[in-house]
């Protein structure tokens, strides 16, 4: 049997909150209904985060309240605190993510705090959420460079996604946010986290911003990686990581991971009409421009 691949779906939250011009409610539930429809086992959904920092993220409670939920596909969440957990355990998540980073310039300025001060910040949201029996996934940002501080420390990587995993995470999704790591600093950087943590415990997350994702999650795959994250249509970006593009586009990871015979149970014709949907959500966006 095929080795399986989970690919874990980021448009609805990692695709649209760098959209400057509001996307309508309706549109979102639209493209979470088409991505449900392709078998996504988990859907990162919503972002409960402050409406101030990120306005396109304000109507997340909404979208959970509209979608219509497929049996086998985990809708999940941001929560930068516990007000976001409570307002993402309200409405009805399956699971929710805290992000922290492994640059303390990308910290303050994403989360307007020092990385410390972050993992202090989310021992009582684990409490919370490990009550409300609820998983926790940890994202590490900046893991290969930061758009601040240029490149980080491997060392520095494998400190926060232990330090996440201390805290009761259980999984840590360690992400090129800016889409400039290179299959060697990726792979340094794996190698100092598999140091400290098993493999099955990590996810690859992708910008894909140089071009060189896909070979980023090859390098990935060969540490023993197995969960990766992407966006439909390739859309993406963070508000706070200046030159952030698009995370690598899902139709290409699951048509890589496919050719390399690794099953991801994504209905592939489902998933192209959900990226075209999603790319037609990004006004003045080309066909031409997709693959990066
Ligand atoms: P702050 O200003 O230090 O915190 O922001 P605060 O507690 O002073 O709150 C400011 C205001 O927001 C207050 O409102 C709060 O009530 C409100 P006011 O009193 O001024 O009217 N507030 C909230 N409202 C709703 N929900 C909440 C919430 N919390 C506070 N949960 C904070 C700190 C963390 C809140 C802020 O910095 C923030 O929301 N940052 C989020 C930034 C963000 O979403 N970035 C993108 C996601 S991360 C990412 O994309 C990377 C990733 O994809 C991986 C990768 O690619 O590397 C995951
Ligand atoms: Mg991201």
């Amino acid at each position: 049997m095929a080795d399986k691949v989970l690919v874990f779906e980021m448009s609805p939250r990692d695709g649209l909150q760098n959209e400057t011009a509001m996307i309508a409610t309706a549109d979102k539930v639209a493209l979470v209904d088409l991505l449900s429809a392709a078998g996504f086992a988990k859907i990162e959904t919503a972002s409960f985060v402050s409406p101030k920092w990120v306005p396109q993220m304000a109507d997340g409670a909404e979208v959970l309240a509209r979608i219509t939920r497929r049996p086998g596909t985990a809708y999940t969440a941001l929560t930068p605190n516990l007000r976001g957990l409570e307002a993402a355990l309200a409405a009805g998540v399956d699971e929710v993510a805290v992000f922290a980073a492994a640059s303390e310039s990308f910290s303050r300025r994403n989360i307007n705090c020092s990385i410390a001060e972050s993992l202090a910040r989310f021992g009582p949201l684990m409490e919370e959420a490990a009550a409300a029996d609820v998983p926790v996934r940890g994202y590490v940002s900046c893991v290969t460079d930061c758009p601040y501080e240029g490149r980080i420390a491997p060392e520095a990587v494998a400190h926060v996604a232990a330090a996440l995993a201390a805290l009761g995470c259980y999984e840590i999704s360690l992400g090129d946010t800016i889409g400039q790591g290179t299959p060697e600093t990726v792979n340094a950087m794996l190698e100092a986290v598999i140091d400290r943590l098993p493999a099955e415990q990590l996810a690859g997350h992708f910008h894909d911003t140089g071009g060189r994702a896909l070979e980023n999650i090859r390098v990935s795959l060969a540490r023993g990686l197995r969960v990766f994250d992407a966006s439909a249509g390739g859309l993406g970006g963070c508000p706070y990581a200046p030159g952030a593009r698009g995370n690598v586009a899902t139709e290409a990871v699951v048509a890589m991971l496919e050719a390399e015979g690794l099953a991801t149970g994504i209905d592939r014709e489902a998933l192209a009409a959900a990226a075209r949907f999603a790319r037609a959500l990004r006004p003045g966006d080309q066909e031409g421009d997709l693959e990066r």
